[in-house]
């Protein structure tokens, strides 16, 4: 069932995170996984001209990308966090955007989560979650010639894994 997104309210949301999460002095890198050195790193991209991240965050990947060459665009709905992004790593040649997209038609699976922490006011935004054999389907679905999904095992038995898609035009 499509989900209605309030996105005023998903932009304070991460703003309030990009408020917390952006760290001036954090160098560039690269990591797929939410565990420091640990799974694939860029070399999945394989060597390319140009990259978009979606949702780019602190833009530290983007940074270490454009300072390989790579023209690297990042659009992030937090407005505070294109501000910080752009005035830390502007001088790399990454350049970020504010994006504010609408809701994706006929999306479904959502779940609710809290904002990073559980302090301060009571905020939540929505994830799509899927098994990879379904991201799978609704990207071949979706126009990709090939998908490929899995999961990347955390360093540690018993803790979170990584989900890891990739698509082919
Ligand atoms: C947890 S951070 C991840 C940042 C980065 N991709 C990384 O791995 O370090 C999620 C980022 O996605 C942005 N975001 C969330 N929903 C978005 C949307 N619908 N469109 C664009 N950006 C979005 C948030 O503002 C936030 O900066």
């Amino acid at each position: 069932m499509p989900v209605p997104h309030d996105i005023a309210a998903e932009t304070e949301l991460w703003d309030a995170f990009a408020e917390s999460a952006f760290k001036a002095e954090a160098e560039p890198s690269f990591c797929w996984t939410q565990y420091a050195g640990h799974g694939p790193g860029p070399e999945l991209l394989g060597d390319p001209a140009t990259v978009l991240e979606l949702g780019c965050g602190t833009g530290r990947a983007l940074a270490h990308l454009a300072a390989r060459g790579v023209e690297a665009t990042g659009v992030d709905l937090s407005p505070v966090m294109v501000a910080k992004a752009t005035e830390r790593w502007a001088h790399t040649g990454a350049r970020f955007v504010f994006s504010q997209p609408p809701a994706i038609p006929g999306a479904y699976g959502p779940q609710g989560m809290y904002k990073g922490g559980f302090a301060g006011k009571a905020m939540y935004t929505y994830r799509y979650s899927y098994p990879p054999r379904v991201w799978e389907r609704l990207l071949v679905r979706a126009g990709f010639r090939s998908a490929d999904a899995r999961v990347v095992e955390a360093p540690e038995p018993g803790h979170i894994g990584t989900l890891i898609v990739r698509a082919r035009l």
